[in-house]
């Protein structure tokens, strides 16, 4: 057995994969592969609480595990699937859902997001969206779960029914906590600077996706929006370059306050230039392995088969104790 602390996420592939969910997430996964025993999925399952066109969640499903891959996730040392291909992950969720109470459901911020913006497809899985993400996690006996900031709600709700279900039972869960990065945990549009790069923004100028080409990453910096300041600082009046200055600052790791010392004096021209090309640099290799491998689907399969056969036997175990728990007779 081993002894090491486990990791457990996802993403889902609702649209291409972006820089706030590399650096937000991703970028977090392959700096810790070495210490961790991780389970890392693509939550399609997820992704249809918003409607999608079938071939391009099929598309989207294969090049968020190509990038996966490309970002430098090993898959001898991390257990990658496909959420579907686990279908421990749907029933778990239908157990733990007569344990969540619709109060706590009401209040998620991403719910009330997700609905004003889905007022035509406010469907049922839009609202039990949290339990599914809370089995997803439980299921693996997670330590920690690295995701951006946004999800912190939903892991405070994880961490609730994990204690709910142990107490009324017995112990059965672990309580996860969020491993949430000091930096970049909430990476904000370049052109909405006060509110998150999303996957499925309207204006895709403020979105970095990991598969652009240099000149597109060049061409979004360019145009990133700014202030009328004028001076390189690191302050909440001036969001637009702080979300510059953080991208910076994670991508080479140098801290904050060198980067301003180098801008001193200098126009935002330059400085915005300069983030492009730390970003481009950041992306240009992971593009690049992200295209050899995209063309090579019979690879792609043998990573998910084995990924799910994997990550199934640990999540049966998991749900085959919450069952007996439950009163459900045993099938065998
Ligand atoms: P999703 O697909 O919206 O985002 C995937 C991950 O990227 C992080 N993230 C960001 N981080 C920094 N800045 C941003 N602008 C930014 N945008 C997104 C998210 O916090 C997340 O970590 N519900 C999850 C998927 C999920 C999951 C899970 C995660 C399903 N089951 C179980 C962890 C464990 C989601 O919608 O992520």
């Amino acid at each position: 057995m081993s002894e090491k602390k486990i990791m457990v996420s996802g993403i889902k592939p609702s649209g291409k994969i972006t820089l706030g969910n590399y650096i937000g997430a991703l970028k977090n996964w392959v700096d810790n592969q070495d210490e961790f025993e991780n389970y890392y999925f693509i939550a399609d399952l997820h992704s249809v609480t918003v409607r999608q066109e079938p071939a391009k969640l099929r598309k989207q499903t294969l090049d968020s595990l190509a990038l996966y891959l490309a970002c430098g996730l090993d898959p001898e040392k991390n257990i990658i699937f496909i959420q579907s291909h686990v279908t421990a992950h749907p029933e778990l969720s239908w157990v733990l859902s007569n344990m969540t109470y619709m109060g706590e459901l009401n209040r998620m911020t991403q719910f009330k997001d997700k609905s004003k913006k889905n007022e035509e497809n406010l469907n049922a899985g839009l609202f039990t969206y949290p339990v599914l993400m809370a089995a997803d996690i439980l299921l693996y006996q997670a330590d920690y779960v690295p995701v951006g900031e946004d999800q912190k709600q939903h892991l405070e709700l994880t961490r609730d029914l994990a204690s709910r279900f142990n107490n009324r039972y017995s112990d059965t869960f672990k309580v996860p906590e969020p491993y949430i990065p000091k930096a970049g945990a909430r990476i904000m549009s370049l052109q909405e600077p006060t509110s998150k790069m999303g996957k499925s923004d309207d204006n895709e100028n403020g979105v970095i996706y990991i598969t652009d080409t240099p000149e597109e990453i060049r061409r979004k910096f360019k145009r990133a929006v700014t202030d009328s300041v004028g001076i390189v600082q690191y302050n909440d009046e001036q969001p637009g370059i702080k979300n510059l200055l953080t991208i910076y600052s994670v991508l080479t790791k140098r801290p904050i306050e060198d980067i301003v010392k180098d801008y001193e004096g200098k126009g935002y021209g330059d400085f915005k230039t300069d983030v492009g090309e730390v970003v481009i640099e950041a992306l240009n290799p992971i593009r690049e392995k992200y295209e050899a491998l995209i063309s090579d689907k019979k690879y792609l399969q043998s990573i998910y088969q084995s990924g799910a056969e994997k990550a199934e036997k640990i999540a049966r175990k998991t749900l085959r104790k919450v069952y007996k728990k439950s009163g459900f007779v045993p099938r065998f």
